[in-house]
């Protein structure tokens, strides 16, 4: 029972982390917006100096771009290019503009910071880039904030239209390090269709009540590291997704999240494939834990979660997630979606306390193949006063299903390895539920392997 391509796949990846080549500075030449005419005072726009100051250090053959202290930026859309660093310097703030006209009239292109076909582009400085994503919310509320809509041709709609924060697109060597993102009007930091990015030391601070403050969205982008990362937000933190192509090797290491919705999300726009993702030593405080909505027919496959401390708590229903520490899920998002299959994955080293189960729901041909949970202890605890019962299929599937509560549900898997697993019951906290350790449906499972498993109570 065995699943020796995991186990191969594994080491590359923690190599990866270490022979990822850094571009260096390949120039250092500093270009000062202030050299350029921008003033700082937080009211001007500064727009004309920023992008004139990255024009010209784009033209000597790249260098950095400096925004020194103090000063507050606001700006438009500035287009960073080929070999040039936003320098961002402790104390100063790149503010975005929170017009719809401070954007490009199509919105995959309103982020405040865009690099689009660049080599070598990067930021840093260990200042701020902020979104002002206050200015954005309609009707503030703590249960979730009424946000704007931009929609004015269609091609966004409902509350999605909002800029984003920093986006590379179809970039090479990108580099994000030292810097604070805060208060994004809609997702934070996006990667699309990039090979081969670093993103370090980075901390993202989203609304707590915002919907859709993403923190790193890991789109169709080959050779990405994340590593030293703080992210604390509303929604997802960590959410790798196939659009327009598959994601390959992906590292998340020494981060901290804490968000109302999912910390790690695979999906849910999974048209692709996703192979070789290695998520190790997070914490994490959210709604729920380690998820995959897998919806559209890409596979998932050679994924490693280890050495994660995880709290999941249920929050307000309108955020997705039922608080489950790992939520494993692959069904066809509408009744003629393809169905992917997610194989190999590997939880090691974990431990939880959570307000509900593992759920693990594969479906007819969409199978879970090749789950190995190895040294995981799980606490199951109630306390919060939100009602549990549904198992939560979301998106399109079966949507919210009312079912009782256990340790583990599987169902449409091939393939589960349980390897020094506890399950902890703190049954003062649990009234209402059926704490059955494992529910299953057995004509759906195959090769189920347990060995060194416990279910004990607790205080
Ligand atoms: C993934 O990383 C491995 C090295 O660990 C490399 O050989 C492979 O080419 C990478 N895949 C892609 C698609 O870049
Ligand atoms: C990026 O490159 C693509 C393909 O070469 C091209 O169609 C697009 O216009 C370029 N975008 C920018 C902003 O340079
Ligand atoms: C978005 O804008 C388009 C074009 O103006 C309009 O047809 C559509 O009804 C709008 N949708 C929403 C949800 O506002
Ligand atoms: C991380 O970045 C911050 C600025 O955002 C900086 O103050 C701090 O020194 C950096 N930490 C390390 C270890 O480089
Ligand atoms: C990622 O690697 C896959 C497999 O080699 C390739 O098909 C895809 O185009 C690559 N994506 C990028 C953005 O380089
Ligand atoms: C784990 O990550 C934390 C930062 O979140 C870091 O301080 C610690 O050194 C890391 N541990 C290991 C073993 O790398
Ligand atoms: C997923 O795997 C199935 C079965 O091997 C295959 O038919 C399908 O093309 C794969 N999906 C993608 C996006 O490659
Ligand atoms: C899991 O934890 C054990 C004991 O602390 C450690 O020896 C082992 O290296 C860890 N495994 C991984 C994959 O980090
Ligand atoms: C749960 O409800 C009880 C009774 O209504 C209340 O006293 C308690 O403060 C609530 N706890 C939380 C965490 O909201």
């Amino acid at each position: 029972m065995a699943s020796p391509p995991l186990q191969l796949a594994a080491t590359p990846l923690l190599l990866l982390l270490l022979v990822v080549v850094v571009p260096g500075a390949r120039s250092s030449r500093v270009f000062s917006v202030v050299d350029y005419g921008a003033v700082g005072d937080g009211s001007h726009y500064d727009t004309a100096a920023i992008q004139a100051a990255v024009d010209a250090c784009e033209a000597a053959g790249g260098g950095r771009v400096l925004l020194p202290a103090p000063g507050n930026y606001l700006t438009a859309t500035v287009h960073l290019r080929s070999r040039v660093v936003l320098e961002v310097a402790p104390g100063a703030r790149l503010l975005g503009g929170t017009r719809q006209a401070d954007y490009p009239p199509e919105s995959r292109r309103w982020y405040v910071v865009l690099a689009e076909n660049t080599t070598g582009a990067g930021v840093t400085g260990g200042g701020e880039i902020n979104g002002q994503g206050e200015a954005f919310v309609v009707t503030p509320s703590e249960v979730k904030n009424i946000m704007v809509s931009w929609n004015a041709t269609g091609d966004c709609l409902g509350d999605e239209c909002r800029p984003r924060l920093v986006g590379f697109i179809d970039s090479k060597d990108v580099k994000i390090h030292d810097i604070t993102l805060n208060q994004p009007a809609y997702w934070c930091l996006h990667l699309v269709r990039c090979d081969n990015t670093v993103i370090r030391n980075v901390s993202i601070f989203g609304d707590f009540n915002s919907p859709n403050n993403d923190g790193i969205d890991i789109e169709d982008s080959n050779n990405t590291v994340i590593t030293d990362c703080h992210i604390d937000t509303g929604d997802d933190a960590i959410c790798p997704k196939s659009s327009t192509g598959p994601v390959y090797n992906l590292t998340a290491t020494n981060c901290w999240i804490r968000t109302k919705s999912c910390a790690i999300k695979f999906g849910s726009a999974s048209y692709f494939n996703f192979n070789k993702l290695l998520f190790d030593n997070i914490t994490i405080d959210s709604h729920r834990g380690l998820g995959m909505q897998i919806r559209d027919g890409g596979n998932v496959s050679d994924v490693v979660f280890s050495n994660i401390k995880m709290s999941t708590r249920y929050y307000h229903p309108l955020w997705w997630g039922r608080a489950e520490p790992i939520y494993i899920t692959t069904c066809p998002r509408h009744p003629d979606s393809k169905e992917g299959t997610i194989s190999d994955i590997r939880f090691i080293n974990i431990s939880s306390v959570s307000e509900n189960g593992v759920f693990l729901a594969g479906s007819k041909h969409g199978l879970l193949q090749n789950l190995k949970f190895k040294n995981v202890d799980l606490t199951y605890k109630r306390w919060t006063n939100y009602t549990g019962g549904l198992y939560d299929y979301r998106p399109g599937c079966e949507k919210m299903v009312k079912h009782k509560t256990g340790g583990m549900m599987l169902e449409h898997i091939s393939g589960l390895e349980i390897d020094n697993v506890r399950m902890r019951w703190a049954r003062g906290s649990l009234k209402g539920w059926d704490v059955n350790p494992i529910l299953f449906r057995p004509s759906t499972i195959d090769k189920l392997s347990f060995h060194d498993w416990r279910s004990v109570d607790v205080q």
